[in-house]
């Protein structure tokens, strides 16, 4: 068997990068992995929901409020508070870039989550 020259591998992962959807088998897959079925009482198909609704599955979305700030990624994580964009005020309480919660490896944007949603209103937060 011949080897796969590594730019191959690199040029097909910048394309499935640059059309930013995973799938919902994907996504079930690292959701699952990341412990988060049953992760404050919300099953795998609530965060695949919670996932579809706030991006379209897209994780390279960006979204600006009207307040000025942004929403980041699968989850859509406001930077006025979670994360830090360095464009305007943030409490930037999961301690993260912003632009790390756009990391097609998803973890910070889980890890920010799973903060979000361990506060009082649950998935309500969103
Ligand atoms: C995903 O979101 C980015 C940034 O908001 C946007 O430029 C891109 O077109 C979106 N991709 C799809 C497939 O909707």
């Amino acid at each position: 068997m011949t080897k796969v020259p590594l730019i191959y591998l690199v040029s097909s992962f910048l394309a499935l990068n640059q059309a930013s959807l995973i799938s919902r088998c994907d996504l079930a897959q690292v959701l699952q992995q990341e412990d988060l079925d049953g992760f404050e009482g919300y099953s795998l198909s609530h965060w695949l929901c919670l996932a579809f609704v706030e991006s379209k599955f897209n994780i390279s979305k960006i979204n600006e409020n009207a307040d000025g700030s942004f929403d980041y990624g699968l989850f859509q994580i406001n930077s006025h508070y979670w994360c830090n964009d360095h464009k305007s005020h943030s409490e930037n309480l999961c301690h993260v870039d912003c632009q790390d919660l756009l990391n097609p490896n998803l973890l910070a944007g889980i890890h920010c989550a799973k903060r979000i949603v361990s506060g009082a209103g649950g998935m309500n937060n969103w």
